[in-house]
């Protein structure tokens, strides 16, 4: 698989062309804000970009100026909806895979997350708590924020109804239903998220903790290896996840709930 990496010189594009290498992939060109756009699709399979917002932008508006058909991953976040806009535009024509967190953990959780929701309803108060290192600009994190979208699906409520980012001075009592967030921004904590189900007499409370910005890198890897046999369209992580977990799913039925 030949690779070409938009934003090759930053933190991210530094550990997709050490995953990339460390799994015997050509990184084919390495683009940055000094190259022009279109060495970016010279000679590639697939397009790895972790940039920024303005990047991203140039690059989807030059495949749909050219016309250009090269599957690729995107993780560069705090996209607004004219890049959605532009996402979708280009994914009619060619595979696109976009995902504000590439690790393959969280994708996991994420599903585990909507089971847990779907099976304790509104009964137990739900917190979403993220920490992230201070030099971060967004809050709460996507991640976070997607962790709260998925509650409210399973729960079958619209997110803006439910979730609580605001607790200063007198606040009302708890509403039902209601999703809080709280962040934390300090020292270099790559990210942790914590999702509280809180009980009456008991809790859940799952935590997952990225130890290095590697977890991205290899999912983003992974990412892209999948995105080349698929046909155009927008994907994420849950298109990604399904194709492993499916056939987990039926053996713990079959392991678990079937008597035998
Ligand atoms: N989805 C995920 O799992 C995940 C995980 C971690 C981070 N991210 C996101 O990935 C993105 C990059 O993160 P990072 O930590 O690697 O950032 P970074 O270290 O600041 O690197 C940014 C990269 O983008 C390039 N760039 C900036 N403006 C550009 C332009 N106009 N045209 C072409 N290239 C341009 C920079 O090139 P120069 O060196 O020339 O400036 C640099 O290579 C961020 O949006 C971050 O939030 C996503």
């Amino acid at each position: 698989m030949k690779i070409s990496i938009l934003g090759a010189t930053g933190a991210m594009g530094g550990f997709v062309i050490k995953a990339a290498l460390q799994e015997g992939y050509l990184v084919i060109n390495k683009i940055s804000s000094k190259d022009n756009i279109e060495k970016l699709f010279i000679n590639t399979d697939v397009i790895i970009d972790f940039s920024c917002p303005l990047a991203t932008e140039c690059m989807l508006r030059y495949i749909i100026k050219k016309r250009i058909d090269i599957p690729i991953v995107i993780g560069t976040t705090g996209l607004s909806n004219m890049h959605r806009e532009l996402i979708l535009q280009c994914s009619a024509s060619i595979p696109i895979f976009y995902s504000t967190n590439m690790s393959f953990l969280i994708s996991i959780l994420n599903v585990m997350i909507y089971g847990i929701s779907k099976l304790l309803g509104e009964e137990f108060d739900v917190e979403i708590l993220d920490r992230h290192h201070k030099l971060k600009k967004d809050a709460p994190s996507g991640t976070a924020l997607m962790f709260g979208k998925t509650i409210a699906k399973a729960r079958g409520r619209e997110f803006p109804d439910v979730a609580n980012f605001v607790r200063y001075g007198i606040i009302e009592q708890r509403k039902k239903g209601e999703i809080g967030f709280s962040v934390q921004r300090c020292s270099n904590v790559i990210g942790t998220h914590e999702i509280s189900f809180m009980g009456e007499y008991e809790n859940i409370i799952i935590k997952h903790v990225a130890h290095s910005k590697e977890i991205f890198a290899k999912g983003a890897i992974k990412a892209a290896k999948w995105i080349l046999k698929q046909k155009a369209g927008f994907y994420t992580m849950n298109d990604f996840t399904k194709e492993f977990m499916n056939p987990v799913f039926k053996e713990i039925y079959r392991e678990i709930f079937i008597k035998r």
